[in-house]
């Protein structure tokens, strides 16, 4: 090799060095005490991150045996959200993935998944949980996978006595009993949401769909669900998984019938929650896939015979149940399709 050609090479593997480096080390400041266990994990991503927001969530991870967190770095706590490393994958996930808590009410879900997303080498987000029904039609136990989610916690308080604007009102008055009359609450009108995106422009949006792709690997998936609570405790029916319904998150825990009405014939939405629509826009702005499965363990009010603490490790277990099936889909996608494939 000439001297020219040497330096070139040494300059080139430098280049490619300095690369890797770029493409292992963590979002952290040198000097953050987690950095390197950080940058060690980072070396066998990219992961998908799996994000939950109640302790029933974790516990369904956890008594599920198919997540064994590595033994070295078992579980990093980052600002106090804990998220545990994977060995490897194991038989059955064919991709390896974070499990990442504390993201319960929106503001905490997007601060974790934004800290994901920034610290570690992730190319997707899968949101797994319970939420309250505002369907009927759906069952205790059965698990949505919504192509649609809308923040609907955003609210203009509007003043006495104003007329309909043009967003969706709700009117205190209308439900008054025993008649429906005036009410000094008047009514609130719902807000569209700023979406910023990289590389584009803002946009004003209500609902925010999830990654179309992985909405079609999900709608392809065949999972068993549990029926029983324990030995003694079944459910009627087998649960059931539904595909393509509209959620809706609020920092508002709704367990109320009227407003579950309310919610279901102005937006059509299906389940209740506090977290997904948060989940799903900020992995939306820097482009990153993200997709939600909530299993349903409460009607959001109004509900008689059920309670519950009784059924929300059911949903818990069964929405864990498809998170999982669809990251083994995932994965297998990954080997076939995108053997280097970096968000
Ligand atoms: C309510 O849920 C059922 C599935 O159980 C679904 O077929 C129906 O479309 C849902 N209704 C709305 C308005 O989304
Ligand atoms: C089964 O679950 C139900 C509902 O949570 C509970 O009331 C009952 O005590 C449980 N039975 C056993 C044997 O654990």
């Amino acid at each position: 090799m000439t001297e020219i050609g040497r330096w070139r090479w040494v300059g080139l593997s430098a280049f490619v060095h300095a690369l890797l480096l770029i493409r292992y080390s963590s979002g952290l400041p040198l000097v953050h005490p987690l950095r390197a266990a950080v940058d060690r994990v980072n070396e066998r991503g990219p992961f998908i991150g799996l994000v939950m927001a109640y302790s029933s969530e974790a516990q369904a991870v956890r008594s599920s045996g198919e997540f064994v967190p590595c033994s070295d770095i078992p579980m990093l706590d980052l600002y106090g959200i804990l998220i545990s490393t994977p060995p490897t994958p194991n038989n059955h996930v064919d991709f390896e993935f974070l499990t990442v808590g504390r993201a319960k009410m929106s503001l905490n879900a997007g601060i974790t998944v934004q800290i994901v997303l920034d610290v570690f080498d992730v190319r997707g987000v899968v949101h797994f949980g319970i939420a309250g029904s505002a369907n009927d039609s759906l069952s205790f136990g059965d698990v949505s996978v919504p192509k649609f989610l809308a923040f609907t916690g955003s609210w203009t308080w509007t003043k006495f006595n104003s007329a309909k604007g043009s967003s969706p009102d709700l009117f205190f008055g209308e439900y008054n009993i025993p008649s429906e009359s005036k009410n000094w609450l008047s009514s609130i009108e719902y807000k569209t949401e700023e979406l910023f995106q990289v590389g584009k422009e803002m946009q004003y949006v209500f609902w925010l769909q999830v990654d179309p792709e992985w909405f079609q690997v999900a709608e392809n998936l065949q999972v068993a669900l549990q029926r029983c609570v324990n030995e003694t405790y079944c459910l009627p029916e087998t649960p059931k998984v539904v595909f393509g319904l509209k959620g809706s998150t609020d920092d508002v825990f709704v367990n109320n019938a009227a407003y579950r009405k309310f919610l279901f014939e102005e937006f059509g939405v299906s389940t209740i929650d506090e977290e997904s629509a948060a989940v799903l826009m900020t992995a939306m702005s820097p482009g990153v896939p993200a997709i939600v499965f909530r299993g349903v363990s409460d009607l959001a009010g109004g509900e008689e015979s059920w309670s519950s603490t009784d059924l929300s490790d059911l949903a818990s277990i069964n929405a864990f149940k498809v998170a999982l099936e669809f990251i083994a889909a995932i994965g297998k996608e990954k080997h076939q399709l995108m053997p280097k494939e970096m968000i």
